[in-house]
């Protein structure tokens, strides 16, 4: 029986803040508090797949070593039903004394779904527990997070990944699996992973399940996003009023690329403003792009609309 092949996202997860990418203003306070064995409430803010949850286990694994498991809670905001039932997990995980007696950790992911009220409750959990506990909360947007947790809190700006912070893990990645990936390829999957790692990780990992080298070709066939050489083609033939030729692209992109019109739109929207003409053009064809998205967004038919998209931008008036 082939053996099930584990997922590379959770295989290539850092154990040590050190081997985290990125993030290294952040690594470096967090190891202070490690060395320190001390840590104050935190909050981690920043887009998905940058290392929020990553670096919270870093922590837990560097404390406890191979005892994490009991010192460590996930909860997720958004999906526990309401403040009640966070307050019984957390008072059930509290209760008990730290193995390796210095403190819990309990990670609240999405902390910025919770309502102003239960943020006020968190609020109080934090001070109640603040002896045998520590709070990380997670969250994209701090500013949806109530002044009062925020001051409690030591607060962590994670940035998304730069290009070369998240070729340098893949390329380790790569290099585990025995993956030949082309330089090219590593730039499709930084562009359409658009800084997430875990988005990227999981494209690389399904990329490799094609026989041999991993190409551009590959990774835009594996992603929802457009390739933007097909899209800035399409563009460029609209522009011209080369009509059929643009919807022959558009097709080939729909049906045998199988992508949404809304994944298309997007990338038509990043394309026009790499085109090279003047900024007042640009601007005229923004807005159409803009009600075109709309009309898609109000469930119009993708390919009538599209169609309709590239004959405005054969315009010439
Ligand atoms: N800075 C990083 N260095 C190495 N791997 C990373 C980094 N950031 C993310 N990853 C990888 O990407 C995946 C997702 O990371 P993680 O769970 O930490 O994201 P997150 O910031 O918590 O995102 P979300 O907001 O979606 O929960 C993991 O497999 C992790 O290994
Ligand atoms: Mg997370």
């Amino acid at each position: 029986m082939d053996k099930i092949e584990e997922i590379w996202t959770e295989k290539y997860r850092p154990e040590r803040l050190k081997d985290m990418t990125g993030q290294r203003h952040i690594v470096e306070r967090l190891e202070a508090f490690v060395t320190k064995k001390s840590l104050p409430h935190c909050l981690f803010a920043g887009p998905a797949g940058c290392g929020k949850t990553t670096a919270a286990l870093c922590i837990a694994h560097e404390l406890y070593g191979s005892s994490w498991h009991g010192n460590f809670l996930e909860l997720n905001a958004s999906d526990e039903r309401g403040i009640d039932t966070i307050r019984e997990k957390v008072k059930d995980f509290a209760r008990t004394i730290p193995l390796g007696g210095l403190f819990k950790i309990i990670y609240l992911d999405e902390a910025d779904s919770l309502t102003r009220d239960a943020q006020h409750a968190l609020r109080r959990m934090m001070e109640k527990y603040s002896g045998t506990a520590r709070f990380i909360l997670a969250c994209n947007y701090s500013s949806k997070v109530i002044p009062p947790i925020q001051s409690r809190c030591a607060v962590f700006r994670f940035s998304q990944l730069n290009e070369a912070e998240m070729t340098e893990f893949l390329e380790k990645v790569s290099k585990e699996e025995n993956l030949s990936v082309d330089e090219a390829a590593y730039k499709a999957v930084v562009y359409a992973s658009e800084g997430d790692m875990r988005k990227a990780i999981n494209m690389l990992q399904t990329a490799s399940m094609a026989r041999g080298q991993v190409t551009e070709e590959i990774i835009y066939s594996v992603t929802s996003r457009a390739d933007p050489l097909a899209v800035r083609k399409m563009i460029g033939h609209a522009l011209e009023g080369n009509f059929k030729e643009a919807r022959k692209t558009l097709l080939s992109l729909m049906f045998d690329h199988g992508l949404a019109g809304e994944d298309i739109i997007k990338e038509i929207h990043s394309q026009v403003f790499e085109l090279d003409m003047p900024d007042i053009r640009k601007i005229n064809l923004i807005e159409k792009v803009g009600e075109y998205e709309f009309r898609l967004t109000e469930g119009s038919n993708a390919q009538i609309q599209l169609e309709a998209l590239l004959a405005q931008f054969g315009r010439k008036d």
